[in-house]
């Protein structure tokens, strides 16, 4: 008998925190059909995305349920069990992570159809390997999306102290492109300034300090400014805009600005620039590739971790197996990740070891 973990939700509820429930119940490891994988999670993240699945407003539901209610958490790593008599890309003690999204990693054990993982190194860290595929993978792709891109040509992102910012930069700097990282103002502006610096921005500026240059931001004169990364949208989408060179792309991949934002562009955004703009999605994109090519990505990310390329985000490890009100641990931890006028929090992971 093991004791088991879940976490779950009743759909559509703005209010994350209170939408969750936690079971906990000592139970057997039930008969394994033939393709099937019996799992332990060692780290599950919140994302952004959890919460949008939360609220209703993800177009990709929860594929896992437990007492009819759904299971949240799209990303993390778990540590193989057991296998069914026809699985051979997973053995026990094996690491791997979800292939696609909708697994129900806010729980700690499930069994799974083996289709639903990915092999990752045995001894990649356990939060490195949980932020690989809603965050190094996501900014991997971003820098894809634009043809063409060079060694010394120019980005522009904001958000750029969540966790898919700090991979952008590094894995920009890694193409041998150059990052204007964009925060959002702060007290401690001078800490993340260097902190993304470190990681591998080029320059790092505040939206109050991008907004004062109105566009001429002096670094980025006689630059090739070609793509500019959005995931708030409203005005810091529109300060993004007013430094992209004629010709470059515009991507948003999210709306942390709220979802009824708005970008509001001059006759010279639209028509005399030439800004291409697009929107980024990680399921539609991943749609498109194949289980082999999306190993291979996250074998090649995980071998950058494993060399000292890649830095694991700063994030706050939620020991949800130690608490003695495990549920409202996890409520309050729902609670600070939907607070966003908190600036400068840390990404919360589940462990359930
Ligand atoms: N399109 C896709 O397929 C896809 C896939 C994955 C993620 N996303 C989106 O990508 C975005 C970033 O994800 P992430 O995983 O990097 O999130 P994250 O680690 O939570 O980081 C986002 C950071 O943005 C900052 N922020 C929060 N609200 C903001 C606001 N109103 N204006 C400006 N900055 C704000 C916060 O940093 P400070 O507190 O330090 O300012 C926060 O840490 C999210 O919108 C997410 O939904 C999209």
């Amino acid at each position: 008998m093991t004791l088991r973990t879940i976490l779950t939700y009743s759909e559509g509820s703005p209010d994350a925190s209170s939408a969750i429930r936690l079971f906990r119940a000592e139970a057997e490891l039930p008969p394994l059909k033939e393709s099937d994988v019996a799992v332990q999670f060692l780290a599950s993240p919140v994302t952004p995305q959890d919460l949008l699945v939360i609220a209703g407003r993800y177009p990709v539901k929860p594929s896992h349920k437990h007492e009819h209610l759904a299971i949240p958490g799209y990303d993390g790593v778990c540590r193989v069990t057991a296998v069914g008599s026809k699985v051979t890309a997973l053995q026990p003690g094996d690491h791997a992570v979800p292939s696609r999204h909708g697994l129900g990693t806010w729980r700690s054990h499930a069994v799974v159809d083996s289709s639903a993982l990915v092999k990752v190194p045995r001894e990649l860290d356990s939060v490195a390997a949980s932020s690989l595929k809603m965050g190094a993978v996501v900014a991997w792709l971003l820098l894809e999306e634009q043809d063409g891109l060079g060694p010394g040509d120019w980005i522009v992102q904001n958000a750029a102290s969540g966790v898919i910012g700090q991979f952008v930069a590094q894995l920009a700097r890694l193409r041998g492109l150059n990052t204007l990282s964009v925060v959002r103002d702060r007290e401690d502006v001078e800490s993340v300034r260097q902190r993304l610096l470190d990681l591998g921005a080029s320059v790092v500026m505040t939206e109050a300090e991008l907004e004062t240059c109105q566009g001429q931001v002096p670094c980025l004169d006689g630059k090739r400014v070609v793509l500019a990364l959005d995931s708030v949208f409203g005005e810091p989408g529109k300060r993004l805009v007013g430094v992209l060179t004629p010709g470059a792309s515009y991507i948003n991949y999210g709306s942390l600005g709220g979802a009824d934002g708005e970008l509001r562009l001059s006759q010279k955004d639209l028509f005399w620039k030439h800004i291409k703009f697009t929107n980024f999605r990680l399921s539609a994109v991943l749609a498109a590739y194949d289980q082999n090519q999306f190993a291979d990505l996250l074998d090649w990310l995980s071998r950058c971790f494993l060399q000292g390329q890649l830095r694991v985000p700063e994030v706050d490890l939620v020991h949800l197996s130690r608490a003695e009100d495990p549920e409202r641990l996890a409520r309050d931890t729902l609670a600070k990740a939907t607070a966003q006028e908190r600036v400068g929090h840390k990404r919360q992971v589940f462990v359930f070891e």
